[in-house]
């Protein structure tokens, strides 16, 4: 018996090796962690419980060698985050570079099948070459298997995604099928085609960073959420997001004990608004303020900065924040802000995360590039996910909602519950001095002011809005937050459902 249970111990260590020590100071060097040192810093200590250490790959072209290896190149199984349960992958570099065979990807398909029986969130750490070379097609069936699953999945379990290595080719649309993404700076990357296809065919010289490196796409592509220096921070700032969201699109919201009063007054917010209409201010500070704790995770903070989105709790729940920044392009809505918004209010939707939208905003910005490349269909995805939202959906107009873009954002025409106000608000077709130089296009420039004026007088205000219930409450700023709690307080029972489809067709 103990010489079985000897055995046993002795599997096990090998299997915890995978391609053994040499490749784990390799990957030691390259300032990565490894897939089992990963699973260590993300979960609660002592929760793992290990599924499919024994697995071992297929292929009849590996040698004997390579065929004793455990585990198939993926670590699997289930453990806790503060508390929460969830399934995990974690891709092994240092067997065959992490590649996904067909052994490899069922483990996956695994963990995304218990997943979604059991209604768990599931986190994939990618660090992979890609399709196993030597599995061939079995390698390419195996990650439409996972493909296929993210999708079933998508909406009903969270799914989040870290990038700590290679990540390209086919590979990189199943993390792109999830929910959240997370890079590690300077050592991972992803794309489609790797430089050197791209020299071949365009000519251009890159390198894998400038290609598909974490700054690429926090800045440029809007491809990844999150990026942070090394993978340890990426790890805990993961478990941070985790924290907000929900188990399911069935459970219930999480609840985080808080240290601030509902009551809390914020008397700096009445100055907020500079008394120039066109001067910037930066709306954090309102969002910072609100929250409970002043604690905001904001999600892109570097793609399309004239949108800002992220988690707040509000009483020790969870809030999805679409907030638009005068501090770039004066808040206007663009191709990237109207899709990263989209994609945000969609996602709290899904797991009922009640949306908090603070408008400030002068419109859409004008151009042939924005019109070029679709700014009608891309706006339209923001105000398909607003006007599908079923979520509690509370708005404060804080300055400009003008034009179209004041009904995209969460107004009351696309069922907003409750609609605020500050007195600084102005709400109307266009700004004062554009809609009086298209109503008095012959007047004179002193003729022209007074118009500006009289237009400011009567049209840039909130009471017309309010006058015909568009404004719920028109609200001095330093008791936004009591405001905001309160209201979604009274619609913490809210039941609306839409009309029954197959799926919608929201503007691609
Ligand atoms: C099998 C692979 C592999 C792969 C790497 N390895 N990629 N084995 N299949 N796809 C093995 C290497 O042979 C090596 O084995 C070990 O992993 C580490 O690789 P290195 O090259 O030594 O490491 P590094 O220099 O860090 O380079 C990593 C790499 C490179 C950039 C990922 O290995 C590479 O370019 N690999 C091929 C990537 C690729 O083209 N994959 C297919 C993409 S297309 P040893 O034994 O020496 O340690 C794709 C389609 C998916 O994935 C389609 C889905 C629909």
């Amino acid at each position: 018996m103990n010489k079985k249970i000897d055995h046993y111990l002795e599997q096990i260590k090998v299997a915890k090796v995978g391609g053994g020590q040499k490749r784990i100071e390799a990957q030691h060097k390259k300032g990565k962690l490894t897939a089992r040192e990963r699973i260590e810093v993300l979960l609660d200590d002592n929760s793992f419980n290990e599924i499919g250490m024994f697995v071992k790959g297929k292929s009849s072209q590996h040698t004997q060698e390579e065929r004793a290896i455990l585990g198939d190149g993926v670590v699997t199984g289930y453990g806790k985050i503060n508390g929460s349960d969830v399934l995990i992958y974690s891709q092994d570099f240092t067997v065959y570079g992490g590649s996904l065979g067909e052994e490899h990807a069922n483990k996956i398909c695994k963990i995304l099948d218990m997943a979604m029986k059991n209604r768990i969130p599931v986190i994939g750490l990618n660090d992979s070459g890609g399709a196993r070379i030597q599995e061939g097609v079995a390698a390419l069936g195996g990650y439409a298997e996972v493909f296929q699953r993210n999708v079933l999945a998508s909406g009903v379990i969270p799914q989040i995604s870290a990038i700590l290595g290679p990540c390209a080719g086919g590979a990189v649309y199943s993390p792109a099928m999830t929910d959240f993404i997370f890079m590690s700076e300077q050592t991972s990357y992803m794309f489609v085609t790797g430089p050197e296809v791209v020299k071949t065919v365009t000519h251009e010289d890159v390198n894998t960073e400038y290609l598909g490196g974490a700054n690429t796409h926090t800045t440029k592509s809007g491809v990844a959420d999150f990026s942070f220096d090394n993978e340890i921070t990426v790890l805990q700032q993961l478990r941070r997001l985790f924290d907000f969201l929900p188990q399911s699109n069935i459970s219930g919201q999480k609840f985080k004990k808080f240290n601030d009063s509902i009551n809390r007054k914020i008397p700096s917010l009445n100055t907020l608004v500079p008394q120039d209409k066109n001067k910037a201010y930066d709306i954090k500070e309102l969002i910072l303020n609100v929250a409970d704790e002043k604690d905001f995770l904001e999600v892109q903070k570097d793609f399309a900065k004239n949108i800002v989105i992220g988690f707040i709790r509000l009483e020790g729940r969870s809030i999805g924040i679409v907030a638009n920044q005068p501090l770039a392009l004066a808040g206007c809505l663009d191709i990237n802000s109207s899709r990263k918004a989209a994609r945000f209010v969609r996602f709290c939707d899904c797991f009922n995360i009640p949306l908090l939208t603070l408008v400030d905003v002068p419109g859409f910005l004008p151009g042939t590039d924005q019109e070029f490349n679709g700014i009608i269909k891309h706006g339209a995805k923001l105000l398909f996910a607003y006007a599908e939202a079923t979520v509690p959906k509370v708005t404060l107009i804080t300055r400009k909602a003008y034009g179209g873009a004041y009904d995209v954002m969460s107004s009351k025409h696309l069922r907003g519950d409750i609609n605020y106000a500050w007195p600084s608000a102005e709400i109307a077709v266009m700004g004062a001095e554009g809609a009086a130089k298209i109503i008095y296009k012959n007047a004179d420039e002193k003729a022209l002011k007074e118009h500006i004026i009289d237009y400011e007088t009567k049209f840039s205000n909130p009471y017309i809005a309010a006058s015909r219930g568009y404004i719920d409450e028109v609200i001095k700023p330093d008791i936004t937050r009591i405001k905001v709690i309160n209201a979604f307080k009274i619609l913490r029972n809210k039941d609306l459902k839409n009309p029954w489809k197959k799926h919608d067709n929201i503007p691609l």
